[in-house]
C-alpha cells in the first residue's frame, strides 16, 4: 500500500486564484492538499480521506499506541520530529482537541506553542488574520487552527502556498462547517469497537442532537460513506435536523439513511449512537430554533436497557445533559476512550504529514509485533 492514488490527482494550490478555488466542490478541493509523495500535506476537510487512507491512519494509530506503552518505545517516538515546532492557534474554546493535539506533538517530540486568545495578540492592534498566520508560519513548521469562521484554515493554506514557508495546516474545527480530525478519531473508535464484529461495514449508526450545526456530524457522515452497507439514522428536533448538503453526499455515495424526530425508538436498533450537544452558541436573537424537549434527545440511564448488548454510545464531548453520567461505567459507553483515541490518531496524522509513518511501522514490526 502506498499513497500513489492521491498523487495522480494532485493539484497545486499556488496555481489557482482564491476566488476560483473557493468555489470548487469539496471533492475537487481535496486534490490541492496533497504533498508530492501522495500523503496529505494540509488536513482541512473530510473529503481528503478515502478508505485506504483511513485504514492506514487507523493502523498507524494502533502501532503508535502500542509502541508508546514502554519507555524505549516512547524514546523512539519522541525523537522522530524533535526538529519540528508546531503552533496551536485556537481562537474558539477547546479542551480535548487542543490537549490531544498538544499531547500528540509531545509524543512525537514536536515542541508546541499556542495562542488561545486573540486579545493578547497583535490582532488587537489591527493586524489581519492572514498577517497573523503568516507570522506564525515564519516561526513554526505546522499550524493547527480552530476558528469560529468557516474556511479560514483553507484561506491560510492558500495564502501560504504563495510564500516562502508554505507549512502544513490542520483544521481543528472550522465554524459550523468541518472537524476532520474529530471524524478520524470517531472512525478509529468505531473501528476498534467493531473489531470483532466485522468492522464498521453494515453497521447502523444513529446521530442524535444538534445535527444542523454540529460540525463533527458533517465530517463523520462523509467518512462513513467509505464503509459498505452502513446505514445512518439522523434523530433530531425538526429545526436541528441534518443539512441537505450532508444528505446529498450520502445520496451520491448510495448510503441509505432515515430522518426522525423520535430518537428513543432508534435505540433498540443501533450499533452506535453518536450523541451531540445543542450548539446554542450559534443562536441569535433573530435565529433561535423552536423550543423542544431536550430529554427526548438525551440518553438516560434507563435507555441502557433498550440498547443492544454489543452497541456503543459515543459523544465528541463536551456533554451537558445529553448523556446521563450514570451511563459512564457501562462498558458500552465509549466516549472516554473515544477522547483518548484522538491523541493516537492525531499522532498518526502528524507523523504521516511529516513522512515518519514507514519508520514507525518498521519499528513496530521489528520490536512489538
Ligand atoms: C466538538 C466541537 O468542537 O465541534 N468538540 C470537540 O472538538 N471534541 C463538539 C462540540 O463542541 O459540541
Amino acid at each position: 500500500m502506498d499513497w500513489n492514488s492521491f498523487l495522480l490527482k494532485r493539484k497545486h494550490l499556488d496555481e489557482i486564484p482564491w476566488d476560483v478555488f473557493q468555489r470548487l466542490p469539496l471533492e475537487e478541493k481535496a486534490n490541492y492538499f496533497v504533498q508530492n509523495n501522495g500523503r496529505p500535506f494540509h488536513v482541512l476537510i473530510a473529503q481528503q480521506f478515502e478508505r485506504e487512507s483511513l485504514d492506514k491512519l487507523c493502523d498507524l494509530a494502533t502501532r503508535i499506541r502500542r509502541i508508546a506503552k514502554s519507555k524505549t518505545g516512547m524514546d523512539f517516538l519522541s525523537i522522530l520530529l524533535k526538529h519540528k515546532r508546531a503552533m496551536l492557534d485556537f481562537t474558539q474554546p477547546s479542551s480535548r482537541t487542543f490537549l490531544s493535539f498538544y499531547a500528540a506533538c509531545q509524543i512525537l517530540g514536536i515542541r508546541p506553542a499556542e495562542v488561545r486568545n486573540s486579545s493578547t495578540s497583535s490582532e488587537m492592534k489591527g493586524e489581519s488574520r492572514m498577517d497573523s498566520m503568516r507570522t506564525f508560519s515564519s516561526y513554526f513548521d505546522l499550524l493547527i487552527m480552530r476558528t469560529p469562521e468557516q474556511g479560514l484554515a483553507e484561506k491560510t493554506a492558500w495564502m501560504l502556498s504563495n510564500t516562502e514557508r508554505p507549512v502544513p495546516i490542520i483544521n481543528a474545527g472550522s465554524g459550523k462547517d468541518q472537524h476532520p480530525t474529530q471524524a478520524l478519531l470517531d472512525i478509529y473508535t468505531l473501528q476498534r469497537s467493531f473489531e470483532r464484529r466485522g468492522g464498521i461495514e453494515g453497521k447502523h449508526i444513529v446521530f442524535c442532537g444538534d445535527l444542523a450545526r454540529g460540525r463533527t456530524v458533517r465530517s463523520l457522515a462523509k467518512l462513513l460513506t467509505h464503509y459498505p452497507k452502513v446505514h445512518i439514522t439522523f434523530a433530531a428536533p425538526g429545526a436541528l435536523q441534518v443539512g441537505t448538503d450532508i444528505l446529498a453526499q450520502l445520496d451520491a455515495a448510495g448510503l441509505p439513511y432515515e430522518l426522525t424526530a423520535d430518537f428513543k425508538s432508534t435505540i433498540g436498533e443501533a450499533d452506535a449512537i453518536y450523541m451531540t450537544r445543542i450548539q446554542d452558541e450559534w443562536d441569535s436573537e433573530e435565529e433561535k430554533p423552536a423550543k423542544f424537549n431536550l430529554a427526548e434527545y438525551s440518553f438516560a440511564a434507563e435507555d441502557l436497557k433498550r440498547l443492544p448488548p454489543q452497541a456503543v454510545i459515543m459523544h465528541p464531548l463536551p456533554r451537558r445533559s445529553e448523556i446521563d453520567p450514570a451511563c459512564d461505567n457501562d462498558p458500552r459507553a465509549v466516549y472516554w476512550r473515544q477522547m483518548r483515541n484522538g491523541m493516537w490518531i492525531r499522532s498518526a496524522l502528524i507523523a504521516t504529514i511529516f513522512v515518519r509513518d514507514n519508520e514507525i511501522t518498521n519499528y513496530y514490526m521489528m520490536n512489538i509485533k
